[in-house]
């Protein structure tokens, strides 16, 4: 019978067998999958085990520093964390195309972790959270052509890794109590899901540091109210997203021509198809207001209530 405990003792004692005094990498994005299969992979050997986490500039708010604080002074792992911030802005200049914003982010992305990996010398084996569903979906994944997805779990096509995949045969909600029983905190455990170009992806047209910063703010204060009114864990995913489009408001007695924020949040069981969740008005009565009392540059707030399909979950 299966237990969150059995399965940890035994999970453990394989890797120890499989890996013995080998060197194994693990690319950390601090989802849900890869932080448990991380933490889990480090109890059953150590600092044998080397985490890389690229931070590409276009997370959420404070994320890498949590992530940092996470696995570095919680757990002690050998966790480098990659600035990308520069790289990716750069690189993103002038770029309006959803698939060339999305291609150029999932190259960047291995390539960098691919410098990482190679300063770090001989490593012989790669942790990969990838889940049951992940394995029986594969192929058939009409998602990854309708948007060429960049998922962590992907890594990397031409370097040569015996791979660890502790979770192959586990649902999520298993690999969450996984995770609980690790000691891995709420936050994480519990983290909805996010997509691999982050932010890049809620900032329609060219990014710049600007607009990052409205939908980054937007999208904490959303976060923040959500979770205040104990909606968290009902729906999926909830989130800002900056459409790029200006509009005339009114303050004070001055004429104002600021940023919409448009509010997401679904709920879903697979995000194959997705109903917009019926958030309670005077919850979204206070994300508005503190959202364009606190935001600079914003004068507007829509409410996105499409479902999937024919809408996607993000809007790029
Ligand atoms: P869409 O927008 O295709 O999203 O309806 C379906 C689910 O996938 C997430 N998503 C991604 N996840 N890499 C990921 O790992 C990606 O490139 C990516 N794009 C979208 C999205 O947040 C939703 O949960």
């Amino acid at each position: 019978n299966w237990t969150t405990g059995n399965f940890i003792e035994e999970t453990i004692e394989e890797i120890r067998h499989q890996v013995g005094d080998k060197k194994v990498l693990c690319a950390l994005s601090g989802g849900v999958d890869s932080s448990v299969a991380a933490v889990l992979v480090h109890r059953a050997i150590g600092d044998q085990l080397t985490c890389v986490f690229v931070d590409h500039g276009l997370l959420r708010k404070d994320e890498p520093e949590q992530v940092e604080k996470i696995f570095k002074e919680q757990f002690k792992m050998n966790f480098i964390r990659v600035n990308g911030h520069q790289r990716f802005l750069e690189g993103l200049k002038g770029v309006t195309d959803p698939e060339i914003k999305r291609k150029f982010i999932g190259e960047s992305f291995i390539r960098l972790f691919e410098e990482e990996a190679n300063k770090l010398g001989e490593m012989d084996f790669l942790v990969q959270g990838t889940l049951y569903p992940d394995i029986i979906e594969s192929g058939t994944d009409t998602a990854s052509v309708i948007k060429s997805h960049h998922n962590v779990g992907g890594l990397p096509e031409d370097m040569t890794f015996q791979l660890i995949e502790p979770f192959k045969y586990l649902f999520k909600d298993e690999v969450r109590a996984v995770g609980s029983a690790l000691g891995l905190p709420e936050d994480i455990v519990w983290r909805q899901p996010f997509p691999g170009p982050g932010l890049a992806v809620r900032v329609l047209g060219e990014i710049t540091e600007e607009k990052l910063e409205i939908v980054r703010e937007a999208d904490a204060i959303m976060r923040e109210e959500i979770k205040n009114a104990g909606l968290d864990r009902q729906i999926w995913q909830y989130f800002a997203v900056l459409p790029n489009v200006q509009t005339v408001g009114v303050m004070g007695d001055e004429r104002t021509y600021a940023h919409t924020v448009a509010l997401r949040a679904i709920t879903s069981s697979d995000a194959m198809t997705a109903d917009w969740a019926r958030i309670p008005h005077d919850v979204l009565e206070k994300i508005s207001n503190r959202i364009v009392n606190e935001v600079d540059h914003v004068n507007r707030i829509v409410y996105d209530i499409t479902s999937k399909p024919p809408a996607t979950v993000e809007w790029e």
